[in-house]
């Protein structure tokens, strides 16, 4: 009969500990829309802002851009997360922001001015040319310190770039899907020359 209050007590135990790793308003990174999670996982009941991230479309191979990821919202503090595809790329915290296993969060929730909150950001292109993909995720928050009446929203922001020692945009893709093509061929030879001993012996 003593089993069921341990087992509640465990159970309280472990939620309290789980709280309190994940509440979190000084910053949060893997939910900025990169996979299908983002803030909305327990912030909620306010209106969604608009989210975008201006800066450069384009980059030369190696070069270092400018970025901002504004949140217009009616919240009257804002945070954020922004990640990139692209392993070969990085991105550095500007003011107000830090980076977390390579990816950007807000240091605190930050103030919004004039309805909008800002949070500028660079990002350091790979040496080759390609793709790279800026996803972030923006959170119009009623400075409550809580979850409730916050509204979020994501973005993507795609950047090419540019010239580079690589150059070739697909060398990648190609490689892959021409040596997944060659062990088919391979096989399909080596079937298609045992039916035939097949049919000899018979
Ligand atoms: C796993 C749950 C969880 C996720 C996911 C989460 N938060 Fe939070 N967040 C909290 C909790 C809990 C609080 C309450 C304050 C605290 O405990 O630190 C909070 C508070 C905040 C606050 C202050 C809220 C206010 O009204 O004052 C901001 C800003 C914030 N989070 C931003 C974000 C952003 C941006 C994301 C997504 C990139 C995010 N959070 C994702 C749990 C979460």
């Amino acid at each position: 009969m003593r089993f069921p209050s341990y087992g509640a007590a465990g159970v309280l135990s472990l939620c309290l500990l789980s709280s309190s790793a994940l509440a979190n308003s000084g910053g949060m990174t893997g939910y900025s829309g990169k996979t299908s999670q983002t803030c909305t996982m327990c912030h909620s009941g306010g209106t969604a802002p608009t989210v975008e991230i201006s800066g450069p479309t384009s980059l030369e191979a190696g070069a270092t851009g400018q970025y901002t990821l504004i949140i217009r919202g009616p919240g009257q503090k804002g945070g954020f997360n922004v990640a990139v595809d692209n392993t070969a790329a990085s991105l550095e915290a500007g003011e107000g922001s830090k980076k977390v296993s390579g990816e950007l969060t807000h240091s605190a929730p930050k103030s919004a001015s004039a309805g909008e909150v800002r949070f500028p950001f660079t990002l350091v292109a790979p040496q080759s040319a390609g793709t790279v993909k800026i996803f972030g995720a923006g959170n119009s928050v009623n400075g409550d310190n809580n979850i409730t009446l916050d509204g979020v929203a994501t973005t993507t922001a795609s950047v090419t770039i540019t010239g580079g020692a690589g150059n070739g945009d697909n060398d990648d893709e190609g490689g892959c899907s021409s040596t997944g093509g060659s062990p088919v061929m391979l096989l399909s030879l080596i079937a298609g020359g045992m039916t035939l001993l097949r049919r000899r012996r018979n």
